[in-house]
């Protein structure tokens, strides 16, 4: 037992001590920018850095954010997300939510559209895509406004060049997918509304375009059914292979396909634009198949909730609010809070994606990079 449990340990040391050589070396190739470009994102909570705090007061408290930030920084997980291992990969400041009236004006690097919640449909409703699309037109116009101005803020001021050369990431679509099965949607009416989410996406990438954007770079979406809140809340008895619910899986494949598509379809269009495509689908799901191969054991088990395994999941009591537990920090679990990655896993997420083998066309991150 204690040769076995050594054993494991050195095992799992070696595979961290590999992962983050790998992790450098990716970041190393990446090599930052001299020059980074400016971001917009948008998005759900998978994205959003403060979004939802920032614009509703709601509160997300510790122990959200205690293993990087060291308080809650309204990001829904242990510590940074794949945006933020992006940013950083290029060098440049984590990106401050849109709506964060305290950070100074300093959107210098870009702006967070992305919302906790955030679907795409229906159109109108705070924050789903159209609304953060209107929201940075609101921001673009104003930042030329002001650019245009002898006000002392228009030299922290992103310019219409700033806005042209922006990189534009959009990671949004498994609200949409979510809430229509927690409704009782069967499987075949969740299927077909996909079509129209697919089409919201296009539609907001196209407006982009037409402002001037060229650059994009468009996250599907993950293994639905492995999340362990679905998991625990779904009486189903059709699980795949790995444990997870596969018709959740399906819904999420089929989106996939139709976003994968969608991309290809737009490369044509609009034939100057750069538009990247990454299969977190893929990366997320071999997390969760070989979870013992990154040193994961519970993959389909919450870090941080109640009610202990298989899935440590209670709808009523959450991680973060009372009575809910937090594995020991260190730990290594996949899963946040039933909903959300740790950062360890988003670690290992951003390294594959920073690696172009998900990515269509294969494009290292920094080709972003502004000059
Ligand atoms: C990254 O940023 C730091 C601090 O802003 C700067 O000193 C460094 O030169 C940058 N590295 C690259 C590769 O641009
Ligand atoms: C698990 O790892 C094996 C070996 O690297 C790979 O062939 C397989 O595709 C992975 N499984 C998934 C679901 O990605
Ligand atoms: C959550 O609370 C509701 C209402 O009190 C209750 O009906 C339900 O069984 C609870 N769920 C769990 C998983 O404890």
């Amino acid at each position: 037992m204690a040769t076995f449990s050594l054993q494991s340990h050195c095992f799992f040391l070696l595979v961290l001590l590999l992962m983050i050589l790998n992790l450098r070396h990716h970041l190393a190739l990446a090599g930052g920018c001299q020059y980074p470009p400016v971001i917009f994102n948008f998005g759900d909570s998978n994205s959003d850095t403060g979004g939802l705090v920032a614009g509703l007061g709601y509160s997300i408290g510790l122990p959200n954010g205690r293993s990087f930030f060291r308080r809650s920084t309204g990001r829904l997980s242990d510590g940074r997300l794949i945006i933020d291992f992006l940013c950083q990969s290029l060098n440049t400041s984590l990106l401050k939510p849109y709506l964060d009236s305290l950070v100074g004006s300093n959107f210098q690097n870009g702006a967070n559209f992305a919302i906790v919640g955030a679907t795409t449909l229906p159109r109108y409703v705070p924050f789903v895509l159209n609304i953060q699309l209107m929201q940075f037109l609101h921001f673009k116009s104003r930042a030329l406004e002001l650019a245009s101005t002898s006000d002392p803020l228009r030299e922290m001021m992103i310019s219409e060049s700033g806005f042209r050369n922006a990189l534009y990431m959009i990671d949004i679509g498994q609200n949409d997918l979510a809430d229509s099965f927690s409704k009782g949607f069967s499987y075949s009416r969740v299927v077909k509304l996909i079509p129209n989410v697919i089409s919201e996406i296009k539609n907001a990438i196209k407006i982009l375009y037409d402002e001037g954007g060229r650059k994009f770079w468009v996250h599907n979406t993950g293994p639905l059914g492995c999340l362990p809140q679905k998991l625990s809340m779904v009486h189903s008895k059709d699980f795949d292979k790995h444990g997870c619910l596969a018709s959740y899986n399906s819904a999420a494949k089929l989106f996939n396909q139709g976003l994968d598509h969608m991309c290809h379809e737009l490369r044509t269009e609009l034939g100057d634009a750069k538009i990247v495509y990454v299969d977190i689908y893929a990366i997320k799901y071999d997390l969760i198949a070989n979870s013992t191969n990154y040193g994961f054991e519970k993959p389909l088990m919450a870090c941080c909730g109640y009610g202990g395994p298989p899935y440590n999941y209670n709808v009523n009591i959450t991680c973060g609010h009372g009575g809910s537990n937090g594995c020991d920090e260190g730990s290594r679990f996949i899963s946040w809070d039933g909903i959300h990655y740790t950062e360890t896993a988003n670690a290992i997420v951003a390294m594959k994606v920073l690696s172009m083998q998900h990515s269509k066309p294969p494009t290292p991150f920094h080709f972003f990079c502004a000059g």
